[in-house]
């Protein structure tokens, strides 16, 4: 029953070059749950990076789905996972989102658990109790790929290499920018959208809104540089974002997708500074990827690695059919300069931030688009620009790098991706 009615929301019909999705995808309470219950909970969703919790003991509380979870750090250096649900009433066990503690005290009744492994170590006046028969539930799969940890509630899930495929070439060209390692920079900028999860999922790839949306970011900063010079590294290359410069984007499997775009002018990035230590050790295609092409890579469902004028981390976590809470966070190199290091923050602040001169453009374009959702003469929101430049598995570009995707675009603001993450979506949302 349920499948069918999900099933019916994608209306996938490429030999009339056709791709719609249906608007209750973005309004219905039953299609939430049902996302929860079978993507959220069910399939990898992106949690923390290692660098968030270096030492042992260090946590990270988050959600998979509806299920309140810690990420931490164990005595061993491995990174596991608890349900983050006291077992006995249920209160949650951390007071701050991040901290470090190897054992872990409910602030309700004081029972106590190894921040290791779950286990009850301690039951305030237990009165006969044994705290053997009592533990926290680990979360059964927690998985890293190169400093970045996912995590699932399902066993049977494939192994993570698997699930990334092809979208893992695209997080090297981020992860191996240095020799010493990425790490996420303190703070976070956390903010809550009036919109559906999907919506943010569509944007963060969505180069054709650039020109409307992303107009004032552009004249702003073009006129603040016309009458305060540049400071340190370059100013962001806007120049890009007319399209002028090559570009594309790639379907890479299991809903994950890739735009880019070239840098008009690569030593502008923070990166540049490494080009000595790092294009060696990758060769000049790679490093080309790396610091000459400005990447916003979407991992499906939950996760955005964008590497443009800054780099960022951006999580979308669901809240309910209409509203969205999502974290940003700056990735940067271990060990750059602090004159790179301040363009990053510069760069992030400008455009990255929830405050920033671009991201609030995008949340009042999503809040928009969600209004709008509720419009029911014409359910339909289409998806028909690019089928021009749309061709199946790598084009040249794609082979030269080595990656393999389903599909390739060679325009970077083409709606065809979508189709890679819509058909992901209903194919999850139909193994109930
Ligand atoms: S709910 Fe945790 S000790 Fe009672
Ligand atoms: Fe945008």
């Amino acid at each position: 029953m349920l499948q069918s009615n999900f099933a019916g929301l994608v209306d996938d019909r490429p030999e009339d070059n056709l791709f719609r999705v249906h608007r209750r995808i973005y309004t219905g309470e039953d299609v939430f749950a049902a996302e929860m219950e079978r993507i959220f909970e069910q399939s990898w969703t992106y949690v923390c990076h290692e660098s968030q919790i270096p030492k042992a003991g260090d946590y990270y509380a988050t959600k998979l789905g509806r299920e309140p979870v810690l990420i931490n750090r164990r005595d061993d250096g491995s990174v596991g996972g608890l349900l983050n649900a006291c077992a006995h009433r249920g209160a949650l066990l951390n007071p701050t989102q991040r901290g470090n503690s190897r054992v872990l005290v409910c602030r309700y009744h004081g029972w106590s658990f190894s921040a290791n492994d779950g286990r009850c170590v301690r039951i305030k006046d237990a009165s006969g109790e044994d705290p053997a028969c009592y533990a926290l539930r680990k979360v059964p799969r927690v998985e890293s790929y190169k400093g970045f940890v996912f995590a699932t509630l399902n066993e049977q899930a494939p192994p993570l290499a698997e699930h990334l495929g092809a979208a893992a070439t695209i997080i090297d060209l981020l992860a191996d920018q240095s020799g010493e390692g990425m790490e996420v920079l303190p703070g976070v900028s956390s903010y809550i959208v009036d919109g559906n999860w999907k919506l943010q999922a569509e944007n963060g790839v969505d180069a054709y809104h650039v020109t409307t949306v992303h107009r004032n970011f552009a004249n702003t900063v073009k006129r603040r540089d016309q009458l305060l010079g540049h400071k340190g590294l370059k100013s962001t290359d806007v120049g890009r974002f007319s399209g002028a410069l090559k570009n594309g984007t790639y379907d890479l499997g299991h809903g994950h997708t890739v735009i880019w775009t070239m840098r008009g002018d690569p030593a502008a990035a923070p990166l540049w500074e490494a080009k000595d230590e790092i294009e060696p050790k990758v060769g000049p295609v790679k490093w080309d990827w790396m610091c000459g092409r400005g990447r916003n890579l979407f991992l499906f469902p939950n996760l955005f690695l964008m590497d443009q004028s800054s780099t960022q981390i951006r999580v979308l976590i669901p809240l309910s059919p209409s509203r969205t809470e999502v974290k940003v966070y700056c990735l940067a190199r271990k060990g750059e300069s602090r004159a790179a290091r301040a363009a990053r923050l510069n760069k992030f602040r400008d455009f990255f931030l929830g405050s920033g001169l671009a991201t609030t453009d995008d949340s009042a374009a999503l809040e928009d688009t969600q209004s709008g959702a509720h419009a029911s003469a014409e359910p339909w929101n289409v998806f028909r620009r690019g089928w021009d430049g749309y061709s199946q598995g790598p084009d040249e570009e794609a082979k030269a790098l080595g990656l393999n995707p389903v599909a390739s675009n060679s325009r970077w603001d083409p709606e065809t991706h979508y189709v890679g993450q819509y058909r992901r979506w209903r194919e999850l949302m139909s193994d109930g």
